[in-house]
């Protein structure tokens, strides 16, 4: 399916500069305008927003949230009942909302007295803004409106009710106090990147929820030596006090467990307060039917628990398996995919839940090794295979859903490659190549040693105004071919891409792609093949190395295919002056099929993408603009104003990107 456009050859519009400016940045001929802000509203009922913090807790379960991220388009059919992924006039937009800047949603910050939480409304607006949205949008004069009346328009919070389903559900490692048969719990968090399913549903993945838990110092003493090393695989590590300190808030009422729930710790803890489980339920894919607004949101726990950036469908081929790729961005994390073990039946489209229980809940998880040859394999993450057993070295295994649960300590067993922080990934409808971003790694991870044909940069990124950077500070983007083009194969070819890097950079040992100032980027994040535009990629950057020169940056490419450069031998050298050579091979330099499209206001990620099918409007998310800002007290110290510019609080929001005039935008 290549969304029925003629396929790209060239990229149609003139690279814009890097830019420390706080705004936004496009090409000549195009506009960019935000909608969908932090705080606005998503019905007529609720007021606008202020964005001086005023706004209670419960008001955001209809508002936007917080770090926009992932995005997805569900066009609306004619009747305005269901899914038409034709439709461009009429659409559903489903967004993450991965974090929050705390500071700017409270009046003067948030309230602590002595480390503890004393207003509870606080936290609960902390955990309503987290989570995704769905908003309904027209097209409208130039650009899209929102539908504060529309009935799909819909909230999913940390609090919301969500079913678990898969091999982990009811099982015993997801029994809480919330649900007593592991069959619900409640909420998302974290919601970075996602993807969808060709029935017509979203998927939102769980990346750094781990950190929202809390575990008592002394906890270890009260868990089996088996739980202890799951918890600290996961980073869930005794002493740990949770992102935001919810558990602090004292609360009169027993039932109550928005706070208590976010306290993993069995020491001190009463049985009726048990959340000792509550991490498991927590790492998954979620898959929300956009068009079931009132329906529970479903876990697919098939897919494994890990540090979810997406999960990216691989081609869609009527009687072949379904196939997700997946990143798990932490470093010396994996890649991991998951083929149903259902055939692909189109019969299924707009059966919503009941679809993703036939093609999400039975299938095979698999962890990827990428080879020094250039090959690579697909190695089974199923229990009792591959040393995956009860006697593995590292952790006893004792089922699949045990597996599912602690996916990074099955894919420790068998000899996965650990990457430089997997983040997006992408699947060119050309030719079914699939992308993944690595967004950077620092010297105590990706160290000399460990510099392999895969990760094979070790270097220092010198700051034009000083600083060292060790390590693989500007990151790459690594791609693959399935073997017999087959997204199920278990084995495949890989090369590189494109190395991020100064343009002014080394050639022959750090920028090997040979960027230009058109295109030169670092710490690629978001990764994203137009459909409207078969074989056009946009590439979004999430960096803190090359802030000294730019800011966060939306950049458009024409790929070549793996196998289109040549092996080539890289010489690292660490601070000591020690160096290693590796063979690695580097796909064909981009260079004018790369170019900078879009460059963000002052400390923001440029994150999320969807486009309509007409291809005439794309959306882009600012994330985060002012995320460094120490107070709320001075507003001329904001790290930004954007988008309300004078003295205004910082709001992430959507760009709607068009070209003036119309006509389908990047080519
Ligand atoms: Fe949430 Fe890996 O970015
Ligand atoms: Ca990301
Ligand atoms: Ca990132
Ligand atoms: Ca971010």
């Amino acid at each position: 399916d290549n969304g029925g456009g003629n396929q790209v050859s060239a990229l149609g519009f003139t690279a814009v500069a890097k830019s420390l400016a706080d705004a936004v940045v496009v090409p000549a001929g195009y506009t960019a305008t935000p909608i969908l802000r932090l705080g606005d509203p998503m019905n007529a009922a609720t007021a606008a927003y202020g964005n001086l913090g005023a706004e209670t807790g419960d008001s955001f379960e209809h508002r936007l949230g917080d770090h926009h991220d992932g995005m997805f388009w569900f066009g609306v059919n004619a009747a305005g009942t269901a899914w038409d992924a034709n439709a461009s006039a009429r659409g559903l937009l489903a967004m993450n909302h991965e974090n929050i800047t705390q500071l700017f949603l409270h009046a003067n910050g948030p309230t602590t007295v002595e480390g503890v939480r004393t207003v509870a409304d606080e936290c609960i607006k902390e955990m309503n803004a987290h989570g995704v949205s769905i908003n309904e949008l027209v097209r409208s004069g130039g650009g899209y409106a929102h539908v504060p009346t529309s009935g799909f328009n819909r909230r999913v919070t940390s609090l919301t009710p969500v079913d678990l389903a898969g091999p982990v559900a009811q099982s015993a490692l997801v029994v809480t106090k919330y649900s007593t048969t592991g069959a619900a719990t409640r909420g998302t968090i974290n919601n970075c990147a996602n993807g969808n399913t060709p029935w017509g549903t979203y998927l939102t993945c769980e990346e750094n929820w781990a950190g929202y838990f809390k575990r008592a110092a002394t906890d270890d003493a009260s868990r089996s030596a088996a739980e202890v090393t799951a918890l600290k695989r996961v980073g869930i590590n005794a002493g740990n006090s949770g992102n935001y300190r919810w558990t602090t808030v004292v609360t009169e009422d027993a039932a109550d467990t928005r706070f208590a729930r976010w306290n993993a710790s069995v020491t001190g803890e009463t049985a009726a307060d048990d959340f000792r489980n509550a991490p498991n339920t927590f790492g998954w894919v979620v898959e929300i039917d956009p068009f079931a607004p009132a329906a529970a949101p479903r876990k697919r726990t098939a897919l494994g628990r890990f540090g979810h950036e997406g999960a990216w469908l691989g081609p869609v081929t009527v009687g072949k398996p379904l196939v997700w790729y997946m990143g798990d961005d932490a470093r010396n994390e994996y890649i991991y995919k998951f083929v149903s073990k259902a055939n692909w039946d189109a019969a299924d489209i707009g059966k919503g839940y009941a679809a993703g229980d036939k093609y999400m809940n039975d299938g095979t998880l698999y962890v990827a090794k990428f080879n020094a040859d250039g090959s690579g394999q697909w190695i089974e993450l199923s229990f009792g295979k591959n040393g995956i057993t009860a006697a593995a070295a590292n952790y006893p295994f004792a089922s699949q859903a045990d597996v599912l649960v602690n996916a990074r300590l099955a894919a420790d067993v068998v000899g996965a490659t650990k990457m430089d922080r997997p983040e997006w990934t992408a699947v060119n409808p050309v030719n079914g190549e699939v992308y993944v971003t690595l967004t950077n790694s620092n010297a105590g991870n990706r160290t000399l040693a460990s510099v392999d044909a895969a990760n094979p940069r070790h270097y220092n990124d010198r700051k034009t105004t000083g600083g060292d950077q060790w390590g693989n500070p500007n990151g790459h983007i690594l791609r693959w071919k399935e073997a017999g083009g087959d997204a199920a194969a278990t084995t495949f070819t890989w090369d590189i891409y494109a190395f991020g890097a100064r343009s002014t950079a080394d050639a022959a040992t750090i920028n090997l792609s040979n960027l230009t100032a058109d295109n030169d980027f670092s710490s690629p994040d978001g990764l994203w093949f137009s459909r409207a535009n078969p074989g056009l990629l946009w590439i979004e950057t999430d960096d803190g190395a090359y802030t000294d020169v730019t800011n966060c940056m939306l950049l458009a490419a024409v790929p070549g295919k793996v196998g289109d450069g040549a092996s080539k031998s890289v010489t690292s050298t660490d601070s000591t002056g020690a160096t290693k050579t590796v063979t690695t091979y580097v796909g064909k330099a981009p260079g004018t099929l790369l170019r900078r499209f879009l460059v963000g206001p002052k400390q923001c990620e440029i994150t999320g993408l969807a486009e309509t099918p007409d291809g005439e409007t794309l959306f882009v998310n600012i994330q985060h603009p002012g995320e460094d800002t120490a107070s709320v007290a001075d507003p001329a110290a904001f790290g930004s104003h954007w988008p309300e510019g004078g003295t205004a609080r910082p709001r992430s929001a959507t760009l709607v990107i068009r070209k003036t005039g119309g006509g389908k935008v990047g080519v």
